[in-house]
């Protein structure tokens, strides 16, 4: 038997008890004639001492111990003596006289201290990841999502959930991002691609009648990575039939505050506050909003007509859009700094970052020139000014006041400490436009996926003015964050038709692409519709980390890389010649 109880469970509850334990050698000391080692293993750190007058040979043995050998010991748990307790851990009362060592395994000089505080870059880390992984925060993460998961399945099974597997290897999904490709060795010239999502055959397991579906499920979208992006990634996805946005809505509320509940204790409001998308771009400049703090956006169209200030009036006039927003209490920023403001504008697209500073005796600023005094009174009211103040504008198209004002807000939420971090502020961001235009591309492209339901009222406007047309799509956003998103889906096929009719989206191309859904939204397909949450971003929220790298145990980089087994890498000659592959020659 390799142990008899974990070393980080063992209490004074055990004293007096001879006990086996097996683990990593954390650290070592030697003291007073005594050696001491904390031993490690998951689930804490218990004090083992070596004392001569137990066992001569043993504690002699014990001076070969280094960091991170694998050892067993037998000994028994005792109190500390007074005065050398250690409050900070869980077993810091007692401590472990050992009578037998054995050594199951040595370890080479490990290349970072495992403890918790060290700063370690994050390459080695990756590299060494099993090692990072020992470390009893980062440990942590993992347990919490495990947690997690169970939850979530418990709620889901109560609910009637059935948790189905879908193909891996399959064909490309609409979710809009690059697909991974797999090539066939049977099928030469052809590719399986990687899931963006079951979205297809999750909507075909609700033609088959299966009612509720659910799966904790990975996957693979080839997209430029960020902080709380990964190639592959991990979402709880479900689907329900016999279902309108309402009954998913609630639905979801229960199954998110339950699992925070369970896991963190943490309660969330009931219900939960809701936004349209129009609602959460006028206000908040964005379609996942931080809710935790103000500094709402407010809209400066109707005086910037009646103003003199040409750039105003000139994007208002031209059917563009004036917002300002109230940096409270930043009228002392520097010149430079509002200049630092101005080039992060611009870099966003802006074409300048309009100020005045409120002072006592009204508005400053060498753009006040343009402005009668009513209208700047009208201004300062508008936007609550208050002396010590700094009010800043933005004057273009919608998405660029909104882009630019929005991410401004998040900074300056930020730097003046507006954001509580022990809050939680969930929200329903509903009423998703249908489509949205790519100038780029010179066509529609659906802000879901071309398979998300109109709302009845915006049937009509299908044919007449397609950017109107909202969808029945919502997004659950968590301080600021994107959780997770979802449709009532189309189930008729004329709706359907028309749709891809607006995306340019042709009846062979239809076919060729999703032809199978098509057809079996044929026979006989159930009013239906889903959401998916990214699991990892939940995680992160909840582990209260900036990036989802930190709660999937064998990341990437921003690279797509896997420091540990260094993949993506070559592969064998003989391997491409089996899926007759010519690698192009480097230049
Ligand atoms: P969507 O594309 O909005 O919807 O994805 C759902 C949620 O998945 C998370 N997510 C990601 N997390 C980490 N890394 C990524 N690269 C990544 N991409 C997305 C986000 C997002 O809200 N099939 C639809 C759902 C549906 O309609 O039912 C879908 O996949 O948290
Ligand atoms: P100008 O008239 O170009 O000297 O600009 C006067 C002020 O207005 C400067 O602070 C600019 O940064 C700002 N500004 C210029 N264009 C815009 C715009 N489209 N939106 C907001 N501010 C602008």
């Amino acid at each position: 038997m390799f142990r008899t109880d974990y070393c980080g469970k063992i209490s004074e509850k055990d004293l007096g008890k001879i006990v086996t334990l097996s683990g990593w050698v954390h650290r070592r000391r030697d003291h007073g004639g005594l050696t001491f080692i904390d031993l490690r293993d998951r689930e804490g750190v218990v004090q083992v001492v070596f004392n001569p007058q137990i066992s001569e040979d043993v504690h002699q043995r014990a001076h070969d111990l280094r960091s991170e050998f694998v050892i067993q010991v037998i000994g028994e748990v005792a109190l500390r003596p007074e005065g050398t307790e250690n409050n900070e851990l869980g077993t810091g009362k007692i401590e472990i006289h050992v009578r037998e060592l054995v050594i199951l395994n040595p370890a080479k000089t490990p290349p970072f201290l495992i403890e918790d505080d060290e700063e370690i870059s994050e390459g080695l880390r990756l590299k060494y990841r099993y090692l990072d992984l020992r470390r009893p925060t980062v440990k942590q993460h993992f347990m919490l999502r495990h947690q997690m998961s169970q939850s979530v399945r418990n709620f889901l099974n109560r609910q009637g959930f059935l948790d189905i597997e879908t193909p891996f290897l399959t064909k490309s999904t609409p979710e809009g991002a690059r697909d991974f490709l797999v090539p066939s060795r049977l099928n030469t010239g052809a590719f399986y691609a990687l899931p963006q999502s079951p979205q297809l055959f999750k909507q075909i397991l609700m033609v088959s009648g299966f009612d509720r579906y659910y799966q904790i499920v990975r996957c693979f979208r080839d997209e430029d990575l960020r902080a709380d992006r990964q190639p592959e990634f991990t979402q709880i996805d479900l689907e329900l039939s016999f279902v309108d946005q309402e009954d998913i809505l609630m639905l979801m509320e229960d199954l998110i505050t339950a699992v925070f509940s369970e896991v963190r204790g943490i309660s969330l409001p009931s219900p939960f506050p809701r936004l349209t998308h129009k609602e959460a771009m006028d206000r908040y400049g964005s379609d996942k909003p931080d809710t935790r703090f103000g500094l709402e956006l407010k809209d400066l169209c109707d005086i910037a007509r009646r103003s003199d200030f040409k750039v105003f009036r000139t994007v208002v006039e031209k059917g563009g859009l004036v917002k300002g927003l109230n940096a409270k209490g930043l009228a002392g920023l520097s010149r430079k700094e509002i200049e630092n403001l101005t080039h992060e504008a611009m870099a966003r697209g802006a074409k300048g970052l309009a100020w005045m500073k409120v002072s006592e005796t009204g508005l400053e600023a060498p753009i006040t020139k343009f402005f009668s005094a009513d209208i700047l009174s009208e201004l300062s009211q508008t936007l609550e000014a208050q002396p010590g103040d700094l009010l800043l504008f933005v004057a273009d198209k919608a998405q660029i006041v909104h882009d630019v004002l929005g991410t401004l807000r998040l900074s300056l939420g930020k730097r003046l400490n507006l954001i509580d971090e022990n809050a939680f502020n969930p929200l329903w961001v509903t009423d998703f436009p249908l489509l949205e235009y790519d100038e780029g591309e010179k066509r529609y492209v659906a802000i879901h996926h071309p398979f998300a339901a109109p709302l009845d009222d915006d049937v009509p406007l299908l044919e007449t003015d397609p950017l109107k047309v909202r969808a029945k799509a919502y997004d659950m956003v968590l301080n600021g964050v994107e959780l997770g998103g979802g449709s009532i889906r189309i189930h008729r096929q004329e709706i359907q038709s028309a749709v891809f009719d607006l995306l340019g989206i042709s009846k062979e191309e239809a076919e060729s692409k999703f032809g199978f859904l098509l057809e079996a939204l044929q026979y006989g397909a159930p009013p239906h519709g889903g959401i998916a949450f990214g699991f990892d971003r939940m995680v992160a929220l909840l582990a209260g980390v900036d990036s989802i790298r930190d709660v999937i145990a064998f990341p990437k980089t921003q690279k797509g890389i896997c420091l540990m087994t260094e993949a993506p890498g070559e592969v064998d000659a003989r391997q491409l010649k089996e899926l007759r592959i010519k690698k192009e020659r480097k230049v």
